[in-house]
Order: C-alpha cells, then structure tokens, then sequence
C-alpha cells in the first residue's frame, strides 16, 4: 500500500529573503523553486542529477535541485539565478556570457553561470582546467561549449576587475590581453 504524504511547513533562505513553504519532506527544491516560489531559473531537464540545469547556489555551493529535498536544506541560504543580479546590475558572470554569446537555445544557461558562481567563488584565479572540470558535469545539447568556456575567461577578468573597482577602459585592456 502507497504510504500517504505528509506536509510539513518548511522555513527557508532564497535569495536573501524568509520564505515559508508547505510541503512533502521529500519534495525536490527544484519544484519548491519554480512551483511554489515562482523562480524559474533554475530549469526541470533530466530531474536525474545528470544534466546540471538546475543547479542552485546552497551556502555558496552548486548543488542540484532536481535531488536534493527540502528537508535537507535546513538554515543554509539558497541562491538562485534571480538571486545573483539585476537587469540594472548584472552579475559579472551573467554579463560575460551575454557579452560572449554564451548559450544558443539557453537551456543548459542556468547551470553553466551558477557553477561559475561557484567555481570563481572558491577559485579566483581558475586555470582553463580548472574550468573545465567546473563544468564537466553541465551538459549542453546545443554545443555551445566553446562560447561558455570564453565566457567563463572573460567572467574571471570582470569578477577580478570589479572587485578591484577598476575603470571600463582597465576593463577593456584586461580583456583583450587575456584574448591575445
Ligand atoms: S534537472 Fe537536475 S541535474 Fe538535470
Ligand atoms: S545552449 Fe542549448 S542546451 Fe546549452
């Protein structure tokens, strides 16, 4: 015999803000994320752990939110790709891969810009290896990978750029060192 469900009310940190969920224990975060708290970023693709579209920021780390249940989220913040910046305010890796083209039917861009997130938070300075280990487990069904690696470069200049406050045209001149 199926066991009923049992709701429990679960008190959660997404993207900076206290948000109250009813739920199963069991329920993915993914669909708490999109079904509940109406972020859409983070994307339903394989729902098996396998293809990284919905990878979300939990204390800093990229986990996927298609296997990890509500009830292991405990106090720790969660971030999703709503959380990272603004139109007005872009983070520094949503802009690279604008500026890069970094996606062709963009389904895979969610899981390619938090796993950067998280890749250039732990590592500054990452070497073309280090990407790309980084992203190993992100799939892309488009074959855009050569536009996010370039972005993931450009992203390390800006992230590095902006932390030191530094000028457009600084900006611009690290760029095209790092292309040349
Ligand atoms: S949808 Fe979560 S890893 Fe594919
Ligand atoms: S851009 Fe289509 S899956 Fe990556």
């Amino acid at each position: 015999m199926k066991k009923p469900s049992v709701s429990l009310i679960f008190s959660l940190k997404v993207n900076g803000r206290d948000v109250i969920v009813e739920a199963d224990p069991k329920t993915p975060l993914l669909y708490i994320l999109r079904n509940d708290l109406e972020l859409n970023g983070p994307k339903y693709g394989c729902g098996l752990g396998e293809c990284g579209a919905c990878c979300v920021l939990v204390d800093g780390r990229a986990v996927r939110s298609c296997t990890i249940p509500v009830e292991a989220i405990g106090g720790r913040g969660v971030v999703t790709l709503e959380g990272l910046g603004s139109e007005e305010h872009l983070h520094p890796v949503q802009q690279a891969f604008i500026e890069e083209s970094g996606a062709q039917c963009g389904y895979c861009l969610n899981g390619m810009i938090i796993s950067s997130v998280a890749l250039l938070a732990r590592n500054p300075d990452p070497q073309e290896a280090d990407i790309r280990e980084a992203l190993r487990h992100n799939l892309c069904r488009c074959g855009t990978h050569v536009e996010i690696l370039a972005a993931v470069r450009k992203a390390v200049v800006l992230c590095k750029t902006a932390a030191i406050g530094a000028s457009p045209d600084d900006v611009h001149s690290a760029i095209t060192e790092v292309q040349a």
